[in-house]
């Protein structure tokens, strides 16, 4: 039997209805809320220009939250900066990055990495859903590139920046929809050259990406005062899907969004999880909104977890 046929029944043993009831229980709750001010303290956050990004950015900065915002787009950025300094009288800095690009990735992260103040919230949000197989110009597949890679080689080149402050959060934007790779990550076919892409599928894998090294990020920030932890921000309304064709658009907009809830809640939930003393000590996590959850069995893999920060690394230009 191969390699997937196995873990296809490894992970079968590991599934728990109880899991899925819980899930689906959690998915009618509301987030908590954390009323706590976070006044002059240094949020990143990445694309912070539409949906639950701009949600964020103004929940932080109606805080007192000093923000630096990743985003690819000037226009919506400087609109952002005026929009937020107005309102919240706090500073709204943003560096310029297509997350889908490399060595845009690896630029943005040296900037940060020169600012001599604490980072005291990352929030890894930008993300996008195709429909179809899109490769970057570095030749890897988008969605994975920008939903996973791009946090993860942020993350490792600010590890140690990290682990030097006194405590830090990161928070990662994360999904339910992990749980689309049902059966696991294809760690031989990262670009879906060998199989049929389909949108949700390509999206689970990226998102179990990201859970998966988020358990490494743990071991190595144990100890320190920085955490990190994953979430679901809710199945909220938001420009998400927008690079896709006419039908899937059509379906979003008369479908899709009247079910979703507004993107409020998922800011409420990230404000919680970067604030609050209640999740000081937590790290490694997976949260649906602000309840702790077990993810998927895959995302509890560390024999995976391990050989995806290989490929990761040499994928990321991080030797
Ligand atoms: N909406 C939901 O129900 C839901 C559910 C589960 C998880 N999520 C996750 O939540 C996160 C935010 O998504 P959203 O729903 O708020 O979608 P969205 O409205 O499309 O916002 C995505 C943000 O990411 C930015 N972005 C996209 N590609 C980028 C790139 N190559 N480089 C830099 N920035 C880029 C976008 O910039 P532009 O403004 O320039 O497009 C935008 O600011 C994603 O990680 C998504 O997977 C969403």
């Amino acid at each position: 039997m191969g390699q997937n046929g196995i873990k296809f029944w490894k992970y079968f043993k590991e599934y728990q209805w109880s899991n899925v009831y819980a899930m689906i229980k959690n998915n009618r709750k509301h987030p908590k809320i954390c009323d706590s001010d976070f006044n002059d303290k240094l949020v990143v956050i990445t694309g912070a220009t539409s949906g639950i990004g701009y949600f964020v950015a103004k929940k932080y900065a109606s805080k007192g939250a000093q923000l630096i915002c990743i985003n690819r787009n000037k226009d919506k950025s400087e609109a952002l900066k005026r929009e937020i300094e107005n309102e919240y009288k706090i500073t709204c800095d943003y560096f310029l990055a297509d997350l889908s690009i490399i060595s845009d990735t690896h630029e943005v992260a040296e900037k940060l990495l020169k600012i001599n103040k604490p980072i005291d919230v990352f929030i890894h949000n930008a993300g996008v859903y195709l429909t179809k197989r899109e490769l970057t110009s570095d030749g890897i597949e988008k969605v994975f590139m920008v939903q996973y890679l791009s946090s993860f080689i942020i993350n490792f080149k600010l590890r140690d920046k990290l682990k030097s402050q006194e405590k830090s959060r990161i928070i990662l934007v994360n999904s339910e929809g992990h749980r689309f790779a049902a059966w696991g990550l294809r760690l031989d076919d990262l670009d879906w050259s060998k199989r049929r892409y389909a949108g949700l599928k390509s999206y689970g894998s990226a998102k179990l990406s990201q859970l998966l090294s988020m358990l490494i990020f743990a071991d190595f920030f144990k100890g320190s005062g920085v955490t990190i932890n994953a979430m679901h921000p809710g199945a909220v309304k938001t420009e998400t899907g927008q690079e896709n064709g006419r039908i899937y658009k059509w379906y979003k907009k008369n479908i899709l969004d009247k079910t979703l809830k507004p993107a409020s809640i998922s800011a409420e939930a990230i404000y919680y999880l970067g604030v609050s003393k209640e999740v000081e000590n937590i790290s490694g996590k997976f949260f649906n909104l602000t309840t702790l959850e077990e993810p998927a069995p895959p995302a509890l893999d560390m024999d995976t977890a391990k050989r995806l920060w290989e490929l990761s690394i040499t994928m990321g230009k991080l030797k």
